[in-house]
Parts: structure tokens; sequence; C-alpha cells
């Protein structure tokens, strides 16, 4: 394990384990690995305070999923909640899935601002009243209140999971999700809790045999048709769920031929896949490795169109990254709402981005200083030994506990939420003005 900051200044359970904005970005949600998810909510704009709009601020907190206990395996169940999807609105409540590493659920997400008042067999506190005397009938009249926000878990789909579940997803046809473990993925009729479908199965008939686990899956967001899943060993298999009804046999294997000279002990670690994303368009995929970005084109199956490094200057350092288990961090990755800028996280709570048309990056920090309202981001620059200019960070004072997993971007507007430990940091437009 890479060492977390000391106790007395963030707990475990308070570490940030997903973000995840709702199809419009009004809503952000985050998961935390105490099994909590808290949503925020964007603020209306104001006039009297210009530089509030737009401000997310807390809406709703619960308790999503608690820690289990499986007798059968003698096995301890994390509450963490390993990812949040939305579902698109339907009517007046909002609707989300979490997972941990075994259990999705369902949430429903409503507003209350009336109360029913003047029952007959009940007082206000909901107790039972002494019938002797209850006289006469009345009807119970609703009452406004103050604004109230209620979750309630509406199913639970479990028993689907043998090993850890990494992505759930949910298809644009808005009626079926799918969920994907080490080894399986599953899919699921929202509406449907005891049965779900075996989409994908790896698992070797001799778990001897075992080369490769499944690390991400996603859903094509316009054919309901088509995912995604991507691998330990660094490939991508695009499959038509019309083709057939258990997709072992991909329609696509998107995979790059490893440079030889490259070659080392840690080439299988640093190429396995942690995260996919479709483009808004669907025409591309965005997958993280350990050191860089890729972009594919559906229709280029042989390599990337693009590759960003993220850190290469951590090549040299590989040994002691596979010591500290740092080589293991999962960063996720995400695109901005039309598809022209890449983000993804690194280290020492940096974390990078890439602009496809001009090919400039930049790094930048998610820290107190630059989270100062109206403050604007300053690009960070990492040195490598030799010259150093001011405000450079050397390679070596890099901090690996402080990290950068999880990011979101809104769906259409500037601004992004990066979790750094047990903080949610959101940036609104300027960033992307200060690259360089
Ligand atoms: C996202 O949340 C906002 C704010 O409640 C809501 O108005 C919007 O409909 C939601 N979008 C979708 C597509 O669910
Ligand atoms: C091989 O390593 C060099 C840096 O040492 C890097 O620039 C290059 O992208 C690597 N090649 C591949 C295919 O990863
Ligand atoms: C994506 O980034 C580009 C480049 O900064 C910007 O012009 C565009 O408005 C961004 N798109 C969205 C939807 O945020």
């Amino acid at each position: 394990r890479c060492v977390l900051p000391p106790l007395s200044k963030c707990r475990w359970s308070d570490i940030i384990s997903t973000v995840e904005f709702n199809h419009t970005g009004e809503l952000l949600a985050t998961g935390d690995k105490g099994g909590r998810v808290v949503i925020f909510q964007r603020e209306p704009e104001s006039k009297n305070e210009p530089y509030s709009q737009g401000e997310y601020n807390v809406y709703s907190t619960f308790q999503s999923h608690e820690p289990e206990f499986d007798y059968l395996k003698s096995l301890e169940i994390e509450e963490k909640i390993n990812k949040i999807k939305w579902l698109p609105q339907q009517n007046a409540a909002h609707s989300l899935l979490s997972t941990n590493d075994k259990t999705i659920k369902l949430w429903k997400i409503t507003e209350r601002d009336k109360r029913p008042e003047g029952y007959n067999l009940k007082d206000e506190e909901g107790k039972l009243k002494d019938l002797s005397t209850v006289t006469s009938l009345q009807v119970p009249v609703l009452k406004p209140m103050d604004l109230m926000v209620e979750v309630t878990p509406r199913r639970i789909f479990a028993n689907g999971h043998t090993y850890h579940v990494n992505s759930i997803s949910v298809n644009s046809d808005c009626e079926t999700y799918m969920s994907a473990d080490d080894l399986r993925i599953n899919l699921w009729h929202l509406a449907i809790t005891d049965r779900s479908f075996n989409i994908v199965d790896i698992k070797p008939a001799n778990m001897e045999d075992l080369t490769e686990v499944i690390t991400a899956s996603e859903f094509h967001p316009h054919h309901c048709n088509l995912f995604v899943y991507s691998s330990s060993k660094g490939s991508l298999r695009l499959c038509d769920m019309r083709a057939s009804a258990l997709c072992d046999k991909h329609s696509k294997l998107f995979e790059e031929p490893e440079d030889p000279s490259n070659r080392s002990f840690f080439s299988e670690i640093i190429s396995s896949v942690s995260d996919v994303k479709f483009s808004h368009s669907g025409r591309y995929m965005l997958t993280r490795d350990y050191l860089t970005v890729k972009v594919w084109d559906l229709n280029m199956e042989t390599k990337p169109i693009e590759t960003y490094q993220v850190h290469d200057y951590l090549r040299s350092k590989l040994c002691s990254l596979y010591e500290n288990d740092c080589i293991f961090d999962k960063f996720e990755c995400a695109w901005n709402g039309s598809d022209s800028v890449i983000m993804t996280g690194a280290y020492n709570n940096f974390f990078r981005m890439f602009d496809r048309n001009t090919k400039r990056d930049v790094t930048l920090e998610a820290s107190r200083e630059s989270s100062k309202p109206r403050a604007i981001l300053k690009p960070r620059r990492v040195c490598v030994g030799g010259k150093r200019r001011k405000d450079d960070i050397n390679v070596d004072s890099l901090d690996f506990t402080k990290k950068i997993l999880h990011t979101a971007w809104h769906p259409t507007e500037n601004i992004i939420a990066i979790a750094a430990t047990n903080n949610l940091y959101i940036f609104q437009d300027k960033v992307n003005s200060e690259m360089h």
C-alpha cells in the first residue's frame, strides 16, 4: 500500500472513491470508502452575487453500502463505493446506481416540501392514537414544510458477482445496464433484481491458466447493442450483443504491439488499462494505463490514433513504484463535453489535460491555494535533474501518497470535479485558458 496521510487529517472512510455528474451536470455525486454517497447540486445564478454562479452545494448525503461478511467464503465485503451511475431522469425523481465489490443498488432521490397532517388513527409522530379518543373523522391535509430530500433504496441487485465489480454502465436503451467484475460481465434489466444475463465470461476452466482480467467496461453512448471492455493486458474488446448472446467472441480487438526496446519486468503491469471511456460522439475510445492516455478510433484496431504521456518521468522509477504498490494505482480518464480535451490524474495532487487539436498539454494542481474563489490555476512543471526553473518541482520531491485517481468533466461546460483523497475540488472555466 502507498502510505495514506495521518489518520488525524483524513479518515480512511472519507476517502473519495468515485465522482460522477448527472447527464446535465446540475448534480454531482461522490462515493467514498465508508460506503456513503454525497450529492451536490449546482446553485442557480444569483444576480447579487455573480461569482456564486454555478457553485455546487451539498444536496443530500446517505449511506449506500454497509460492511458485510460473506460467511461461505469467510470474506469481508467492504462498503467502499466503486462506481456510481446516474439514470436519465424520467419523472420528478432522480435515480442512481451505486456499487461496492458485490452488490449494486438502485436509489431514488425525491424532494418533498409538503407533509400530510391530521390523520385519524395516528398522531403527528406516527404513533397510534388511543381509539377511544377518536370521536369524529377528519380528512388529512397536506401542509407546506421546509424542502426535504428523501433517498430511498428501490432495488438491490445482489448475488450477480463472484469477483469484484469494477464498473457499471447504463445502456442507451435506458432499460438495462451491465456490471463487470474481474472475469465476467452481466446484463441486468433495471426492474428485475433476481436474474441477470452473463454476456462475457473469460474465466478459464482451470484458474491456473488465468492470464488476463477485465478491468473496466462501458456501453456505447448511442448503439445499445455495443459495449467495450478493457483488460489487464492492455487490450480493448468491442462486443456486439446482436451477434450472439454470449459475447466471448469480440467483434473487434484493439491492441498495440509492444515496442520491444521498452520491454521490461514491468511492461505488462504498466500496460494494464485502468479505465475506458467512449467519447460523447461515440466515434472514439479513451483509455488510461499507468503512464499514458490513448485515444482509439473505433475504425482502427491496430493502434491508438493518439498517445499522450502523463508522467513519463516515472519510467525510471518503476522499481520503487512497484515496491510501494503505487504501480497498481488505477487512474481514471475523462473527455470534455466536445471530445476535444482529455483529462486524467497523476501524483502529488497533479492532474493533466491534453488538447487534442492544439496538442498542448498542461499539469495543474488541486490544492487549497488553487481552490480559493477566483484563484487561477497555475500550470506546474516537474523536472528531472538538470536545469530547474523557479516553481518547478523535482521528480524526487513528488508526494506519491497524494494521487488523483477520480475525475469527472461536466457534460456540456468547462467544469471539472477532482477527487484528491478526502477533498473534492470543483474548478470552472478558466482552466483551459491556462494551458501552455
Ligand atoms: C440532472 O439534474 C438536474 C437537477 O436536478 C435535472 O434538472 C436534470 O433533469 C438531470 N438530468 C438528467 C438527464 O437526468
Ligand atoms: C518507449 O519509451 C519511451 C521513453 O523511454 C517512450 O517515449 C515511448 O513512448 C515508449 N514506447 C511505447 C510504445 O510505449
Ligand atoms: C472542450 O475544450 C475546448 C478547448 O478548451 C473548449 O473550446 C470547449 O468549449 C470544451 N467543450 C466543452 C463542452 O466544455
